[in-house]
């Protein structure tokens, strides 16, 4: 990070004092003060008085999300409520981030274990969470074959295609108003670019895709409706173009679909040129399609180097993807999965083989909650703007 700008640097600063002093505590850090929304000015509520003071330029730049204000663009990340008594957890997800997905609590085991039985518990909380903080919510998600209550896959043909329906239908009108994005169907393709043959609505045909769509529209018209899935980031991959076809598919038959979410799931030992993902991007964005980057986790377990080495190529990957984003009008956020490492999936023993050997360091924030390189690179690639960003 030694390219690090005087700007940058005072507002990590800023950011890294918050941290320090939350982590620190041996009690958990003070619940974060009931605040209507829109949230006061993030930077004042982040930056010690001494740090504020000293600081030479505006302290937009002090957090991810005042960074990234100015460009239009939302940072976001993914939360679970089994995570709050964390201390620091709440209180950092809301200095830095102005979009909230729900890492799992809006899942259909979640929500509707039990035919017709919805608990939306978990959700309503976060929901509660993102508005108390002037967060965006991204509802994840309706349609997947994972994570899905073992009942549904019991059910064939009109049942299964009743129960989806049934399911999308009354899960976006529970939080009408309140989720400004959904990922409604998540994953449909294979590695191959065909519908997968693992997920149960399959069977249903293409079709019900187009269904799912609908009903979410129908549920709660202001709602931009996302597709969502990953391994699409690199135009010479043939799920991409599978991916594509798709959703230029559903935008043909006026299918009510908004944008098109990017995991960002990518493995390292992959990684696309900034050039061939900025080149994909701009394809479905052509398509009259927002762009998410949903579910950012850069592992570094496998990569070459040794501890400092890897960090800083994982920053390189940061700077890499925000800039692309900024650079694509259409793209609209960027969603890290997680909030630090103590808390990413990839440090779990469950996933951690998905990206070979661990210890991965997916995200921006290590294990103690303080700020990594790809953090500051994160943080800078913002404040540097976006090309015709508003200042
Ligand atoms: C993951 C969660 O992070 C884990 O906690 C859970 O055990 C499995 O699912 N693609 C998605 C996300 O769309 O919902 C997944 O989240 C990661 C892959």
């Amino acid at each position: 990070m030694s390219r690090l700008s005087t700007y940058a640097s005072v507002g990590t600063l800023g950011a890294s004092l918050l941290l320090a002093s939350c982590v620190k505590q041996s009690s958990p850090c003070s619940e974060p003060a009931a605040t209507p929304v829109p949230a006061p000015p993030v930077a004042a509520a982040t930056a010690t008085p001494s740090a504020l003071a000293a600081a030479p330029q505006p302290a937009a730049s002090t957090t991810l999300r005042a960074a990234a204000a100015p460009t239009g663009r939302k940072v976001g990340v993914a939360l679970a409520t089994w995570f709050f008594e964390t201390p620091g957890y709440q209180e950092i997800a809301a200095a830095q981030f102005d979009s909230l997905t729900p890492e799992n609590e809006m899942k259909w085991y979640e929500v509707e274990p039990q035919p017709g039985v919805f608990n939306f518990k978990g959700g309503d909380k976060l929901v509660a969470f993102a508005e108390q903080h002037g967060m965006r919510m991204r509802g994840h998600t309706l349609v997947w074959h994972n994570q899905l209550a073992p009942w549904v896959k019991t059910l064939k043909g009109d049942a299964l295609r009743k129960a989806m329906l049934n399911h999308a239908t009354k899960t976006v009108e529970h939080w009408k108003g309140r989720i400004q994005h959904w990922d409604v169907v998540n994953e449909a393709v294979d590695e191959n670019g065909k519908l997968r043959a693992n997920s149960p609505f399959t069977q249903l045909g293409p079709s019900y895709i187009d269904e799912a769509f609908r009903a979410a529209h129908a549920a709660d018209p202001n709602a931009l409706l996302f597709y969502n899935d990953y391994d699409i980031e690199d135009p010479d991959w043939p799920k991409t173009e599978g991916a594509y076809q798709l959703v230029k598919g559903l935008k043909e038959r006026g299918v009510p679909i908004h944008g098109m979410g990017f995991q960002m799931h990518v493995d390292p030992r992959k990684w696309p040129s900034p050039e061939k993902m900025k080149k994909v991007l701009e394809r479905f964005a052509a398509l009259d399609l927002l762009i998410e980057l949903t579910e950012i986790d850069v592992p570094v377990g496998e990569i070459p180097g040794d501890d400092k080495q890897k960090l800083e190529k994982q920053a390189e990957w940061m700077r890499g993807i925000t800039r692309i984003c900024l650079e694509v009008p259409k793209c609209s956020g960027l969603t890290l999965w997680g909030l630090s490492d103590k808390q990413s999936w990839l440090s779990t023993k469950e996933w951690e083989h998905h990206r070979g050997k661990g210890p991965h360091r997916a995200l921006p924030f290590d294990e103690n909650h303080q700020p990594k390189p790809m953090f500051h690179a994160f943080l800078e690639a913002l404040s540097q703007g976006a090309p015709g960003a508003k200042p």
